[in-house]
């Protein structure tokens, strides 16, 4: 028998289970079910680590978040969402507490917060440097209360079922048995985090092939502002773990071959003797990472076999407040670089952390197509425009998830019948998959296109672009989609054959590869985390707009435009460290790593 939801949630992260507890609290009466190709406490969530913002000082206010987050993202972000956001975080991060979550304390007892990344107020919660795995693992364990979430752990989405034009269920594989399954509901909602797999070089763990993006793409909705990809400015090379922005919250600092502090030179201020809420390091992302860029033109980088890198030094911060504030930093510096920030200093170099684009929804996680809703990385509500500020996308995946949840249980409250016809797509899928995929014998290997596919996103679609380099980008990208067909498969079995997974992914992900490049070469301007060399300046007169990809027939995108929400808070200029006292350029001198000491 076909198993039956009133609403099936596919992803089973941060935004997943808070939309399932939304559900659960609306109407108890709904049967919810959390579809997720991973066990849940393995979803992306968990690797979260800096913290999560949310107004709690009595020296901040609900528009100075809403400010710093709109012009974070360089005037970009819908202005109605960002309100409802910042409205929302400080309660649902409260929420949270009464949960259980453990958030650090400060001397006094109460919830203590850090400065992050373009942030002007002190307002990031944290848990030490494992944020998000307290978070997910407080919604993990309170989603257990609830009898009617019931679990499909291990499943693997392939399809949406559409019919009549509304969203009722979805098509996917039980990667245990191999067996494949329409799971049928009145409403989906979309929970996959995003795709920075796309690219070769990124903070995304394996599973963050851009499913749920593409899932929606393929069923008619269109995929928002997918040229902005963020690069976070201190991975570790070679591996690309997330080194988080809290060392540099703590008074990390970043420097060049020659142990100069190099932010100062790229108007975010100058260094001050107090390092809290200084500028400089705790600048915005994209101009962090744009600025690692101008150093390496520069030459003032330091060359290892992993590449390019700059150094983060903590070793003024002592044993005593690393082991206290980011002891996990402390934990990857040692296991995967093999040193000790208490004495060395850390290379990283920028690398892809998170997708400002995803799919279009509404305020309330609804997106164009009837029954069908997104939150999370997945969705793009759109509350960071053209450049998220850290620590915003945990509450965000709690505000927003809420929020889906609420609207879906409304939705499905309603009661729907499933046409007769979504049994139909089941066989067609079921034929696609064991039929025509497990039996494919090209002269193509998975690996070989997907690793094409993420060498062309970074060439082509890196921190900066150009017209030429993303019109190459675009017929790589077609030549990849042609070759696609042509793919081998070799394992046949059905138990975890993970090569099947491992195809439907790539064709996922070539899907959506193709709306980043094809909307960064339509947007001819620089904004935020999109930088044209042949367009530098930002442009309100054409672009003060989402981009809306649409998939035609071909699997190429159509680009239309819709208005930003402009409420209160005109577009304005983006000054960082405008206030900081202007002192001696600062040096360190120190121990740099030498080239060949990393992994
Ligand atoms: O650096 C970090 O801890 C990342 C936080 C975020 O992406 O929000």
């Amino acid at each position: 028998m076909t198993p039956s939801h009133d609403v099936v949630l596919v992803g089973g992260g941060g935004a997943g289970l808070r939309a399932a507890i939304g559900i659960a609290e609306t109407n108890p009466k709904l049967n919810i079910a959390v579809v997720s190709k991973v066990y849940p406490m393995r979803s992306h969530t968990v690797s979260a680590e800096g913290g999560a913002a949310g107004v709690i000082g009595a020296d901040d206010s609900l528009d100075e978040h809403a400010y710093d987050t709109i012009s974070g993202g360089d005037w970009l972000c819908d202005q109605d969402a960002v309100e409802a956001f910042v409205n929302e975080a400080p309660e649902e991060l409260l929420r949270l507490e009464h949960w259980g979550c453990p958030w650090s304390r400060g001397a006094d007892g109460r919830i203590a917060v850090r400065p992050f990344g373009g942030m002007k107020k002190m307002r990031t919660w944290f848990a030490a440097d494992k944020t998000g795995f307290h978070m997910l693992h407080t919604l993990f364990q309170t989603s257990l209360k609830y009898p009617s979430v019931v679990r499909y752990d291990e499943w693997f989405v392939t399809r949406l079922l559409v019919d009549d034009g509304r969203v009722q269920g979805v098509i996917a594989i039980d990667l245990k048995s191999g067996k494949v399954e329409a799971i049928t509901a009145c409403a989906v909602i979309l929970c996959t985090g995003g795709c920075g797999r796309v690219f070769s070089f990124t903070t995304n763990a394996a599973i963050k092939n851009g499913d749920g993006m593409a899932l929606a793409y393929r069923a008619g909705a269109p995929l928002k502002d997918m040229e902005f990809v963020q690069y976070h400015p201190t991975g570790l090379p070679f591996t690309g773990i997330l080194i988080t922005e809290a060392a540099r919250a703590e008074g990390g600092y970043l420097i060049n071959k020659d142990g100069y502090r190099y932010l100062q030179d790229y108007d975010l201020g100058k260094p001050q003797p107090h390092p809290v809420l200084r500028t400089m390091e705790l600048g915005p992302r994209d101009r962090l990472s744009q600025a690692f860029m101008k150093e390496l033109e520069k030459g003032r980088t330091i060359e290892t076999p992993h590449g390019h890198v700059v150094h983060l030094d903590l070793r003024h911060l002592g044993n005593k407040k690393i082991n206290a504030k980011i002891p996990f930093v402390r934990e990857l510096c040692m296991k995967y670089q093999n040193l000790d920030p208490v004495k060395d200093l850390i290379p990283v170099r920028p690398v892809v952390h998170y997708m400002m684009g995803g799919i279009h929804t509404d305020i309330n996680g609804a997106t164009p197509l009837p029954g069908l809703y997104a939150a999370g990385e997945a969705a793009c509500v759109s509350i960071n425009g053209a450049n998220r500020l850290g620590s915003n996308s945990l509450p965000e995946l709690l505000v927003f998830g809420a929020r889906a949840g609420r609207a879906a249980a409304e939705y499905a409250s309603r009661g729907f019948d499933i046409s007769p016809c979504v049994i139909a797509q089941k066989t067609d899928e079921h034929r696609r998959l064991e039929h025509d995929l497990l039996n494919k014998n090209g002269r193509e290997s998975i690996a070989d296109l997907r690793d094409a596919m993420q060498k062309t996103m970074e060439q082509s679609a890196g921190i900066y672009r150009s017209g030429a380099s993303l019109r190459d980008g675009v017929q790589t990208l077609r030549r990849l989609q042609e070759r696609y067909a042509d793919i081998s498969i070799e394992d046949r079995s059905r138990t975890f054959n993970t090569e099947r997974v491992a195809a439907v992914e790539l064709a996922f992900m070539l899907d959506v590869a193709e709306a980043i490049v094809n909307t960064a070469l339509r947007r001819e301007e620089s904004r935020g985390a999109h930088q044209r060399t042949d367009f530098p300046k930002r442009d309100d007169q054409r672009f003060l707009a989402h981009s809306l990809s649409y998939r035609k027939a071909d699997s190429s995108s159509q680009v239309e435009y819709l208005p930003v929400t402009i409420t209160r808070w005109p577009p304005g200029e983006r000054v960082y460290g405008e206030a900081a006292p202007h002192g001696e350029p600062h040096h360190i001198t120190g121990r740099a790593v030498s080239p060949g000491t990393a992994v």
